[in-house]
């Protein structure tokens, strides 16, 4: 049987899928396979591994003749048509669990560069103004004592919030439904959108990308953040309006964003690349060795069960 990767994944995986009797190909180039090619290349596969940057919509879906999975290589899958992948009985796997520690501690990352001005102050010395130490030199915030906000309390955002508890931060979030463990380990109190926005000192995303997160931060409830927030976005660029961000950023009216993931992606707003008070990471939120071999395995686990017949470790 044959599977199908549309890019070099993890080579543990590749050998994985290969020792347990399948024809593994990989497309080899070092950027997103090009629609033509991957529409040629997966006519007769038995599993498909795509990447959160192609789009597995009705075309490609009907393209494949006899595929039993498409076992995405993340956790996110608005790329993906699932409600026609199940019409047309493919089931769809993510990577959930594997890469929540990594994507949190990303989340951290970018709370504690902002706060502290680190790239603001690596700038500084590049620039040779670094003449002597000054009281008020790049004064920043600690989180200590601090609102953090959580937007989404899944698995990400709930270890986001045990980190930024242990800095000693009150939790609090907003989400669809109450989180206990949150409730009972971090002391977390669950809020309305607009007072967590209001009252909130960090403020980190950590919702799926879909019709109900679209620009859920918006024109409108970016205006209610304080002067002094901190806005963290580890989960997808859409779910903030861009080009408002960048307004509110522009203006000085928060203290600073830090950002791994945007709007269109891989494009950048000309206008975040200018400003002092941004920390803009390339969507590295699982780039770690074990969250990427993890999700690679991961995606090949549940290829090598669906395609022996078994039930999928983490079906969508
Ligand atoms: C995902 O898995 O959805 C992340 O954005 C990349 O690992």
């Amino acid at each position: 049987m044959k599977v199908y990767i549309t890019r070099k994944i993890q080579s543990k995986a590749i050998k994985h899928l290969r020792d347990k009797g399948f024809t593994v190909s990989v497309y080899k180039e070092d950027k997103p396979i090009p629609r033509n090619i991957l529409m040629k290349n997966i006519k007769n596969v038995d599993a498909l591994i795509p990447l959160l940057t192609d789009k597995i919509d009705k075309e490609v879906i009907d393209n494949m003749n006899k595929c039993k999975i498409i076992a995405c290589y993340s956790v996110g899958y608005e790329n993906i048509d699932v409600d026609y992948a199940k019409h047309k009985n493919i089931m769809v796997t993510n990577t959930p669990d594997v890469l929540t520690d990594s994507t949190a501690d990303l989340a951290m990352t970018l709370a504690l560069a902002c706060s502290r001005r680190l790239f603001e102050s690596r700038k500084l010395i590049d620039d040779g103004k670094f003449k002597h130490w000054k009281p008020d030199l790049l004064l920043g915030y600690e989180i200590k004592n601090k609102i953090f906000g959580i937007i989404g309390a899944g698995r990400i955002g709930e270890a986001t919030a045990k980190r930024a508890y242990a800095f000693g931060a009150k939790i609090i979030y907003h989400s669809r439904s109450v989180n206990k463990k949150m409730e009972k380990e971090l002391k977390a109190k669950k809020t309305s959108l607009n007072k967590l926005l209001k009252i909130s000192d960090f403020i980190s995303l950590h919702v799926p990308s879909n019709e109900r997160t679209y620009h859920l931060l918006n024109k409108e409830n970016l205006k209610l953040l304080k002067s002094n927030a901190v806005i963290i976005n580890t989960a997808r660029g859409n779910i903030i309006d861009e080009i408002e961000l960048v307004k509110i950023l522009k203006k000085g009216k928060i203290f600073s964003a830090g950002l791994d993931v945007y709007e269109n992606e891989p494009k950048i707003h000309p206008e975040l690349l200018k400003l002092k008070n941004v920390v803009l990471a390339p969507h590295i939120g699982s780039a770690t060795i074990e969250a990427r071999t993890a999700m690679a395995m991961l995606a090949a686990k549940n290829v090598v069960n669906v395609l022996k017949g078994k039930k999928p470790l983490t079906p969508i």
